[in-house]
């Protein structure tokens, strides 16, 4: 963790189809590569959700946008700039079979920039996919970049700029800034950083209410071989969309594990041992970007990201574990993720969907239907919110495709 002395104040997502430089692009504002496992190695692309943060200044001096930086000194006047935000980013994998896994890092999103690579036809599947899924999780807050112009003739850039705009209009995108970046050798950062600054703003939240974490990752910080007096309890990472975490603080963890003798869920109880942000380790978190919890949980129960989709809280104030998923859905016209768009099917009984609710991905299977309202079934149980967005999935030609929204009802 790099310390910028404050905890991030909002999420920044990544989206867009498969290698059109969301990984770079991170890279390039955070001085980190988020793929860091070893298939990402292997093959290349993005498979779990990245994160990584970064602090934003901005020059007094100089005139908008060429004071912004990820510096605390001037790129354009080479003086002192002042700390505008500090803020997470979480970057979506763009392959188009790990859609659960964008889906789930979109649960925190609270403003998206969707990379679109010039040198390619617009769009391109995920382009559109991942444009309907942040439109699915009320993703409002989106900038648009035209990326690898490095490779394009000045011309080449406007056409396909011009292709950019007409892909937009109508959707959540359609006000979005355009800017024109590469990733890979820099250009442009400052009017990105402009962009986000003027597009994604920090939502308000409240401190006061009951605490909700939503968890997008966990570990086991020991290395091999360590002495036993040294083990550290299980961490686990996500960021709280209200309330406030103190270390020393009961905790409960909804849905918990797998009770093999009672066949059910049981919620975990345990306690905040420590916690850390981009400002380092400190007393207290808020919401806001990415927070790291270590609690007293044996590490190897929260090892390689087991407890994504969990949510925690303090004891008996979240909803109950629950299997029965009640929703009032609006299907797309069509599923857009492959080459081709499909017609969308009306939901029938009895069939097999997969549902994003929150940061989890749930299969359940549809019981009743009456009109846009549909009863689900879910395989295991999950902490559910009155109100929340879920995303929808059916199996299409052997591959996941978003087809609806649903919210709870
Ligand atoms: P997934 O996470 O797998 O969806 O890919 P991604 O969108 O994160 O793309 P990534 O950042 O891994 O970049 C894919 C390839 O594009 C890499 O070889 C990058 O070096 C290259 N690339 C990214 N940005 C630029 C750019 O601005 N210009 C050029 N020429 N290449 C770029
Ligand atoms: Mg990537
Ligand atoms: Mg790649």
């Amino acid at each position: 963790i790099k310390k910028y002395g404050y905890q991030p104040c909002v999420n920044i997502g990544t989206a867009g189809h498969v290698d059109h430089g969301k990984t770079t692009l991170i890279q390039a504002l955070t001085g980190s590569w988020t793929s860091v496992h070893s298939q990402e190695l292997k093959r290349g692309i993005t498979i779990r959700v990245g994160y990584s943060d970064a602090a934003f200044y901005k020059c007094k001096k100089c005139e908008d946008p060429l004071g912004y930086s990820t510096t605390p000194k001037c790129n354009n006047c080479g003086k002192e700039s002042e700390l505008s935000r500090v803020v997470s980013f979480v970057d979506s994998p763009g392959h188009e079979s790990l859609m659960a896994n964008m889906l789930s890092g979109s649960a925190l999103m609270d403003g998206a920039l969707l990379l679109v690579a010039a040198n390619e036809k617009v769009p391109k599947p995920q382009t559109k996919e991942h444009l309907l899924a942040l439109q699915t999780l009320g993703i409002q807050q989106i900038v648009v970049l035209q990326n690898k112009v490095d490779l394009l003739s000045y011309q080449e850039a406007l056409d396909n700029y011009k292709e950019i705009t007409n892909f937009v209009k109508g959707s959540y995108a359609a006000k979005a800034p355009v800017i024109p970046i590469s990733a890979q050798s820099g250009l442009n950062i400052d009017a990105l950083i402009g962009a986000i600054e003027s597009t994604i703003k920090t939502p308000d939240r409240d401190e006061k209410a009951d605490t909700v974490m939503h968890v997008l990752r966990s570990f086991d910080v020991n290395k091999p071989g360590i002495k036993l007096k040294d083990i550290k309890g299980g961490v686990i990472g996500g960021s709280l969309t209200q309330g406030v975490f103190n270390i020393g603080d009961e905790i409960e963890i909804k849905p918990g594990i797998m009770n093999e003798k009672k066949k059910t869920y049981e919620p975990l109880l345990t306690e905040i041992t420590s916690l850390g942000t981009a400002a380092g380790i400190v007393e207290s978190v808020k919401p806001g970007g990415l927070v790291a919890i270590g609690t007293k949980l044996d590490p190897s129960m929260t090892r390689s990201d087991s407890f994504i989709g969990s949510v925690i809280g303090k004891p008996g104030t979240l909803p109950d574990n629950s299997t029965l998923l009640k929703l009032d859905v609006n299907l797309f016209d069509s599923a857009v993720g492959a080459t081709e768009d499909i017609k969308v099917q009306p939901i029938s009984s009895g069939e097999l969907l997969r549902l994003n609710i929150g940061t989890a991905p749930v299969l359940g299977t549809v019981k009743k239907i009456k009109s846009k309202s549909v009863e689900i079934e879910l395989r295991r149980p999950a902490c559910i919110f009155e109100g929340g967005n879920v995303a929808i999935s059916r199996r299409i030609s052997e591959r996941w495709r978003l087809i609806g929204a649903g919210i709870v009802g």
